[in-house]
């Protein structure tokens, strides 16, 4: 049975992540929530996947945005793939709340653990460290993968109880700010105005003025703008001078680029 893959990403964690999941099932075709979430959406069959990043312990905007486009659709099997650094917290069990709102059953949602693209974090980690997520991630694809195509019906993952609890709570907290989080994005002298941190943005988030990027408050702090830099010139609050740049070594940004 045919499948449609929905995936948001902002450093090709979860593209890679969908590609991977499509390749496994065989007859699955991938579409880009940025370039489809403001379009009302009427999936009647098949298998649904979603695929997007945890961003602060919960589902980022855009991802509920098309969510709530998919009222009225009525597949016959959905699954979701949270892909991570390692705290996925209560973000499947919010998905999974939300698709009922929307009268659509969430039938399994997976964790998969890859390198953290929050760089004023620290970065992604040691090269050694980021393969060996990628093999995990690999391997745990394949029993994912073996899971939809049986179309297994299980409890979405989720973090420990104080996670769930502590994160959450700083989730509902943050959320409406994260527009106006890119209040903390600035740009050093090695800007060479090459506007791709202005093409790459899922939110069109970015305007150019006198050759530089400026940030209008409709983020979605999906990090692409600043791990996209050509120049590494992007730079958010204090610390991220001091760290590399990252994204998934397999998508390109002609990848990011075909798909905004
Ligand atoms: C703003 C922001 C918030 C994040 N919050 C979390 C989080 O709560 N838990 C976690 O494990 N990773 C978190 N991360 C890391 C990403 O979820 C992780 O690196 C993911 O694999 C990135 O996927 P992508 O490359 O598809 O965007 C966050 C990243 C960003 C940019
Ligand atoms: S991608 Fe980097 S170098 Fe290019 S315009 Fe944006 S900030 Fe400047
Ligand atoms: S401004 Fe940067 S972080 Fe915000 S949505 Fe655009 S690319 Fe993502």
């Amino acid at each position: 049975m045919s499948a449609s893959i929905f995936y948001y990403t902002g450093t090709g964690n979860s593209l890679w992540t969908a590609r991977k999941v499509a390749d496994e099932l065989g007859d699955a075709e991938l579409f880009s929530i940025a370039e489809c979430k403001y379009e009302n959406k009427t999936i009647d069959s098949g298998i649904v996947g979603l695929v997007f990043p945890v961003h602060i312990w919960g589902v980022p905007t855009p991802v509920i945005q098309f969510v709530n486009t998919l009222k009225g659709s009525n597949p016959e099997y959905v699954f979701a793939i949270a892909v991570d650094a390692g705290q996925v917290s209560n973000t499947l069990v919010q998905l999974k709340r939300l698709m009922a709102k929307n009268h659509l059953n969430l039938s399994a949602g997976f964790e998969i653990k890859m390198p953290s693209n929050y760089t004023p974090w620290g970065g992604p980690g040691p090269h050694e460290e980021q393969h060996k997520r990628f093999e995990l991630a690999q391997e745990k694809i394949f029993r994912i993968a073996a899971r939809i195509k049986e179309k297994a019906q299980m409890p979405v993952e989720r973090g420990p109880l104080w996670q769930r609890i502590l994160y959450t709570l700083i989730y509902y907290i943050s959320f409406s700010h994260v527009p106006k989080m890119d209040k903390k994005f600035w740009v050093d002298d090695k800007c060479n105005s090459c506007e791709i941190c202005r093409k790459v943005c899922p939110a069109a988030n970015i305007t150019m003025r006198e050759g530089k990027p400026v940030w209008n408050h409709r983020c979605d702090q999906c990090f692409a703008c600043l791990q996209w830099c050509p120049q590494e010139a992007i730079q958010y609050g204090k610390k991220t001078p001091k760290y590399g740049r990252y994204h998934h070594p397999e998508v390109l940004l002609k990848d990011m680029l075909k798909l905004r």
